[in-house]
């Protein structure tokens, strides 16, 4: 009887450590599994290990790019000197089309020359006002007494207003063509049409001499105010430029490129994919460069690797194509920039650390820019027209890119050596 009962209670205390056991090997592990089977670790982070190395790089930059370049001075001087104001005769001021891109400029732009160019272009009279109907986003194009044309790209945000969500998302943002005229202009890319920022008065200066075309795509709102929803690929009915309080349209003048001016387009093999999630084969292969080489020209490839520092710079992913003149890249087309501050998307660097070569003459110049000196200027030079053209936040953004790209070229330096990455005769 005692036996039995001891015999029992054994089997009881079996069943306990069995079940025990049991219990140990089935639930407890599974909250370790993937620690403990070797699963193939799912990579959170998609960005490709060049991005790693080029933070290495710019944990342990040089403080000489952090601080002012003396050399900088000079430039700075000269560049104050093309933009500050003068007195001009309107309209003479339009430059005779046989001085335009004929020497190391789209534009001249010398001794108060671009000063002179932009303050026309902000207060020449309106003869005529229509819908500029080529391209994706609302632009008008303006037609100034003394026969100059400009296109007119009207203000979509406030200067605060953050841009969220994919690199190319939302309306182009009249203040970046007008900031990417400045900053060319101090990095030495001078094939860029001038820009500044004009106000419009819509029943004064549109209405009385808009075509029928451009009244068609007029509407008026709530209080009774004349807006344009304008002609265009993505144009809306919807999607309005209405008058503020003083009845005026701000926006971006661009000098319009007329006659003689044939371009010619070509695609980017940088483009991005603005259709699908799909991957292009630059976002997939690091070897890219190689087959670019095949294709491209070293010149070509070199001017690419300049406009992606630029477009970098302002955080422009919208350079799917890009316009030829005299063998020269034209930087049109930079509304896609500063949507946000907050934003590095280092792969529009793509062009520079994946073929990790830079003209010489650009690396010598992107080195005068360091310390400050870079935002700075383009403070002074659009001060000039008197305009605030970003938040200070993009403007410390800019600064910020500036040392990631004074990164990637120690990178490519630390990978190749400086002389397989600076190509001396450009
Ligand atoms: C700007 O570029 C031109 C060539 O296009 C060159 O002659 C000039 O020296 C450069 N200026 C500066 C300040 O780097
Ligand atoms: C305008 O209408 C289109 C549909 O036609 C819509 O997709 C879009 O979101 C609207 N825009 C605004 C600002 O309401």
């Amino acid at each position: 009887m005692s036996m039995n009962y001891v015999f029992g209670f054994f089997l009881f205390l079996l069943l306990l450590i069995a079940l025990n056991i049991y219990f140990f090997y089935t639930l407890m592990p599974i909250s370790k599994k993937p620690i403990n089977f070797n699963v193939p670790s799912i990579k959170l982070d998609l960005s490709p290990s060049v991005f790693k190395d080029i933070y290495d790089y710019l944990n342990y930059l040089p403080s000489q790019y952090k601080s002012r370049n003396q050399k900088f001075q000079a430039v700075q001087k000269t560049l104050i000197s093309s933009f500050s104001p003068a007195i001009v005769q309107l309209p003479d001021v339009w430059p005779d089309q046989s001085l335009v891109a004929s020497g190391s400029s789209l534009y001249p732009h010398k001794n108060e020359v671009a000063g002179q160019i932009l303050h026309a272009m902000k207060t020449s009279p309106i003869a005529l006002v229509d819908n500029a109907a080529k391209g994706t986003q609302l632009k008008l194009l303006l037609l100034l007494e003394g026969k100059q044309k400009l296109y007119f790209k009207p203000k979509r945000y406030e200067l605060d207003h953050v841009i969220r969500g994919s690199i190319v998302a939302g309306f182009d943002r009249h203040n970046a063509e007008v900031f990417a005229y400045y900053l060319a202009m101090t990095m030495n890319l001078t094939w860029i049409p001038p820009s500044v920022i004009r106000k419009v008065n819509v029943d004064k200066e549109i209405v009385p001499v808009a075509t029928l075309g451009l009244k068609k795509t007029m509407i008026r709102n709530a209080n009774a105010k004349h807006c344009i929803y304008g002609k265009c690929f993505y144009c809306k009915i919807n999607e309005t430029v209405c008058p503020d309080h003083k009845g005026e349209i701000e926006g971006a003048a661009i000098l319009y490129l007329d006659k003689p001016f044939q371009f010619n387009v070509y695609k980017s093999p940088w483009q991005r994919n603005y259709h699908s999630t799909k991957l292009m084969e630059w976002q997939k292969n690091s070897d890219f460069c190689k087959k670019v080489q095949g294709t491209l020209s070293l010149k070509r490839i070199l001017d690419l690797i300049d406009i992606s520092i630029f477009d970098f710079l302002i955080q422009n992913g919208d350079r799917h194509r890009y316009e030829m003149y005299r063998n020269k890249i034209l930087l049109l087309d930079n509304g896609k920039g500063l949507g946000n501050p907050l934003n590095d998307e280092l792969d529009i660097l793509a062009p520079l650390y994946q073929c990790c070569m830079l003209k010489l003459s650009t690396w010598r110049h992107l080195e005068l820019l360091s310390g400050g000196s870079l935002t700075e200027t383009i403070k002074l030079l659009s001060a000039f027209q008197g305009v605030k053209l970003a938040t200070e936040e993009h403007f410390r953004a800019v600064e910020r890119r500036l040392l990631k790209l004074y990164a990637t070229v120690q990178y490519c330096i630390g990978k190749h050596g400086s002389a397989k990455v600076f190509k001396t005769q450009w």
